[in-house]
């Protein structure tokens, strides 16, 4: 009788949580990603990585429905802070995931913090995010610039290759990774000779590599993305570099842009905390699922937009989808490990990836890892207090 009695409170009990569950309102997702310009290709596959992790959990996340609110940020820095309000102040969102360019994302940061309105960073790797600018309610499902600029800096030294030149955007990303990239190549006994830079998103490379063929550097380190990725690759070929002058960057020189690079971008060694060729049963069932609902190869943006999803999903699953117990929810987000397709990973103090970083190496349409260049490379976290 007792044992019936509690069958039933007990069922009784968990339809009343179901119940309540289902009454709670969507959850309010903004995506604030570039849809024009030099990154509208990478906000897509971002776009499209999050919504296929909320879609193999029903279209929900720990039970909660999901609406979606959308701003082209253009990559366009001056227009940043108008348009995050737009996501925060007129549409009221719970959550903001975004963006690509590290000077948006820095002014993003400024308002998320401000209005204590949750953020997760699915790409920019703006250093400050993570590191002075941090904060309790601001995650990055991605890296932070100096991650890739100094896994790079690992392998050139380790090449062997003694003067190195750099070129870059002159904006966040630029210089950091090339900082980044500086400290590991000095550090293994390199010496980089010369930075160049143009401004972002210029592609006007000619006098650059002009100066590139004069200085005959051992090799050069590039950081561009997107759609001055492919150019710059299939310039840095055209001027007939690529066969004189190693070619070195992060792997966002050859991610998500070999079908337009071609032949150009044969051979061309990066390193990323991602690659096309992870076997792992994970990581194939993310690319199969990814093909079959976007006729299209995942990228690493698209990997890093289903993390976005998979740490929103930790975090509500831990408060039964009850975003208003906010501590515990980004106690339960600090404390994940993500099991990604790149490989699982945990957060730093600082809300950071902390990750491996694989060599690769471009065959055919494919980032092939031959390689780890540093295991488990936390960032820093410079003058982060939280
Ligand atoms: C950035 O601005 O932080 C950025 C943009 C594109 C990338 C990587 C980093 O591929």
């Amino acid at each position: 009788m007792n044992r019936i009695r509690f069958a039933l409170t007990a069922a009784a009990l968990a339809a009343s949580v179901t119940a309540a569950q289902a009454q709670q309102p969507p959850l309010k997702v903004g995506l604030m990603l570039p849809a024009t310009g030099t990154f509208a290709a990478l906000g897509d596959a971002i776009e499209k990585g999050f919504k296929l992790h909320v879609q193999e959990q029903g279209g929900k996340l720990a039970g909660r429905e999901i609406q979606y609110f959308k701003v082209d940020d253009e990559s366009d820095p001056s227009k940043a802070t108008d348009n995050v309000n737009k996501l925060i102040k007129r549409d009221g969102v719970d959550v903001i995931v975004g963006t690509v360019h590290s000077g948006v994302a820095l002014a993003m940061a400024r308002a998320a913090k401000e209005s204590n309105t949750l953020l997760i960073v699915p790409n920019a790797g703006a250093d400050a995010i993570t590191g002075p600018q941090c904060a309790p309610n601001i995650f990055r499902s991605s890296f932070s610039n100096w991650q890739p600029g100094y896994a790079t800096g690992v392998i050139a030294a380790g090449k062997g290759y003694k003067r190195a030149m750099t070129i870059t955007w002159n904006y966040a990303a630029g210089t950091e990774t090339v900082k980044g990239f500086t400290e590991a190549f000095e550090k293994g006994g390199g010496k980089v000779v010369k930075d160049l830079s143009l401004p972002f998103p210029n592609v006007e490379f000619q006098a650059l590599l002009t100066e590139i063929a004069a200085q005959k550097p051992d090799v050069v380190f590039a950081f561009f993305a997107g759609g001055g990725a492919v150019k710059f690759v299939k310039d840095y070929d055209g001027a007939g570099l690529r066969k004189t002058v190693p070619l070195m960057g992060s792997g966002f020189l050859t991610d998500g842009t070999l079908e337009a690079q071609g032949a150009a971008a044969q051979g061309l060694i990066t390193s990323l905390h991602y690659g096309d060729n992870i076997e792992t049963p994970r990581n194939t069932a993310f690319r199969n699922k990814y093909a079959v609902a976007y006729k299209a190869n995942p990228d690493v943006y698209a990997m890093q937009g289903y993390d976005a999803a998979q740490m929103l999903a930790a975090g509500l699953t831990a408060v039964k989808g009850d975003f208003k117990q906010r501590d515990a929810l980004i106690a339960a987000m600090k404390k994940a490990q993500i099991d990604s397709p790149r490989g699982k990973f945990t957060l730093s103090p600082q809300h950071n990836p902390t990750q491996d970083f694989y060599i690769r190496e471009v065959k055919g349409n494919y980032n092939v890892v031959t390689g780890v260049a540093v295991k488990a490379l936390p960032d820093p976290g410079r003058g982060c207090r939280m």
